[in-house]
C-alpha cells in the first residue's frame, strides 16, 4: 500500500495540460503516492448537471490530500444554455465546484505563498516573499445571492436598512442583491493560521487587510476579530492597511511586506497581484486547507484560449504539488522540487510563452524533474 492517497483532480482547459506536467516532476522524486484520478469541471455540468458530482465529494472523503487543476465557470446564463439540452428549464444552477469543495471540507485557509525566484526575468523586484492568508469559506463568496430580488427580501431590507431606500422603487429584476457573510469564528482561525505560520516561521510582521472605513458591519467584525489574535501573537508584528491602499503599497514596497490576511474576496484579488509581482500566474500557486482535508491547486484558471497548444506554463502547477508535499510531511521532496524549479528559472534557458520563450508545457516539466537534486542517501 502506498503512503499517500491522492485525489488527481486535472480538471478542465490547460488543467489537464498543467496537471500532467505536475506529474513528471512527482514521478521525478518518486513519491510514494497512490493517486486517485477524480471527475469535476465544465463538462460535467454540461454532461450531468453537476460540476462537482457527488462521486467526487466521496473520493476526497477518502485521502489524504488532492492536487486539482482548473476549471471554467460561466455566468449562469451561459450555463444554463450549455447544458445538455435534457436537462435545461429544471431550475439547475451552476456552483463552482472549487468554492463548495472550500465550503463543504471546510478548507477555511486559502494559503498562497508569492516568492520571487532569484533571476526570473518576470520579478516587479527581486527578494519578493510574500504569504497571504485569505479566508476561504465566507464573504461574497458565501452565496447567498438573488437575482431577481424577491419581494419579501426587498421588504425587509426596506424596513431595516435606512440606505436601502435608494433602492426600493426598483422593480426585481432591475438589480441584484449579494450578501457578503463574514463571522466571528471565520475570522478569528484565519487569523490564527496566519499569525501562527508568522511565528512558527519567523517571519517579521502580519498586515490585515480590509474596508473597515466603508465595509463597516463585515470588514469591522474582520479586523476587530484579527486585532484580538494579535494581541495573543506579541511577538510578531502587526499592521493593517485599506484593500485600495494595499495595491498601491504592495507595488510601490513589496519588500515592505511578509504575510498578509485578509478576507476572501480581497484576498483572492491581492494574491493575483502578489502572483503578478513574481511571475505572473503561471507562477502562483494555493492550498486550500482545512483540519482533515488539504486541496492544494494553481491559482490561474482554465485559460480557455490556451486550451489543448500545450503552451501554459506549469510551475504553478508544481509549485502546488511541492506545497502539498509539505502538508504530507515530504519536506525533503518539497526542498528538492523547489530546488529544481530555482534551477530552471535561474538557467532561464527552458521558458514558456508567458517568460518570453517557446517552450511547452511538458518541456519545462522535463527540465524541472531533470535538475532534480540527488535525494539525500542516494
Ligand atoms: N480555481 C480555478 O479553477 C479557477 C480560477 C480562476 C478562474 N477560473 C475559470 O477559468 C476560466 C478562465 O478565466 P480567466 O481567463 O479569467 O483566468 P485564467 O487564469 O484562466 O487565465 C487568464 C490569463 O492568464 C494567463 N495564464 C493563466 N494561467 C497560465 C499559465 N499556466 N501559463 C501561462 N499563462 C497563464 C493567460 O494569458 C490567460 O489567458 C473562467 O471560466 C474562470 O471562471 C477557474
Amino acid at each position: 500500500m502506498s503512503t499517500h492517497r491522492i485525489a488527481w483532480l486535472p480538471g478542465d482547459g490547460i488543467g489537464r495540460e498543467v496537471m500532467a506536467a505536475a506529474r513528471v516532476v512527482l514521478d521525478g522524486l518518486e513519491l510514494d503516492a497512490e493517486y486517485v484520478p477524480g471527475d469535476i469541471g465544465w463538462e460535467l455540468w454540461c454532461r450531468e448537471s453537476d460540476a462537482f458530482p457527488p462521486r467526487t465529494v466521496d473520493l476526497l472523503k477518502g485521502v489524504d490530500a488532492a492536487l486539482f487543476g482548473a476549471i471554467t465557470s460561466k455566468p449562469a446564463r451561459a450555463a444554463e444554455a450549455e447544458l445538455d439540452p435534457a436537462l435545461r428549464s429544471q431550475g439547475l444552477t451552476y456552483r463552482s465546484p472549487i468554492v463548495r469543495m472550500r465550503q463543504l471540507f471546510d478548507l477555511y485557509v486559502c494559503l498562497r505563498p508569492c516568492r520571487a525566484y532569484p533571476g526570473n526575468a518576470l520579478n516587479h523586484r527581486e527578494g519578493i516573499d510574500l504569504v497571504i492568508f485569505r479566508e476561504n469559506t465566507e464573504d461574497l463568496y458565501a452565496g447567498v445571492e438573488f437575482s431577481p430580488v424577491p419581494p419579501e427580501l426587498a421588504k425587509v431590507l426596506e424596513a431595516l436598512a435606512e440606505p436601502f431606500r435608494a433602492f426600493s422603487h426598483l422593480a426585481g429584476d432591475e438589480y441584484a442583491v449579494s450578501c457578503k457573510v463574514n463571522t466571528k469564528k471565520g475570522s478569528e482561525r484565519i487569523a490564527r493560521a496566519a499569525f501562527e505560520f508568522a511565528r512558527s516561521r519567523g517571519r517579521r510582521k502580519v498586515t490585515i487587510v480590509h474596508k473597515a472605513n466603508v465595509v463597516r458591519a463585515t470588514d469591522g467584525l474582520f479586523l476587530e476579530e484579527a486585532k484580538k489574535v494579535a494581541a495573543d501573537y506579541p511577538d510578531v508584528a502587526c499592521d493593517d492597511a485599506n484593500v485600495d491602499a494595499i495595491g498601491m503599497w504592495l507595488l510601490k514596497n513589496p519588500l515592505g511586506y511578509d504575510v498578509l490576511v485578509a478576507p476572501n474576496l480581497y484576498g483572492d484579488i491581492v494574491s493575483d497581484l502578489c502572483a503578478q509581482m513574481v511571475g505572473g500566474l503561471g507562477f502562483g500557486c494555493s492550498g486550500n486547507i482545512g483540519e482533515k482535508l488539504a486541496v492544494f491547486e494553481p491559482t490561474h484558471g482554465s485559460a480557455p484560449r490556451h486550451a489543448g497548444k500545450n503552451k501554459a506554463n506549469p510551475i504553478a502547477t508544481i509549485l502546488a504539488a511541492k506545497m502539498m508535499l509539505d502538508w504530507l510531511g515530504e519536506t525533503e521532496k518539497a526542498a528538492r522540487l523547489d530546488a529544481a524549479v530555482a534551477a530552471v528559472v535561474a538557467e532561464g534557458r527552458v521558458r514558456t510563452y508567458d517568460m518570453g520563450g517557446d517552450a511547452t508545457t511538458m518541456d519545462m516539466a522535463k527540465a524541472v524533474a531533470e535538475k532534480l537534486p540527488v535525494a539525500a542517501g542516494a
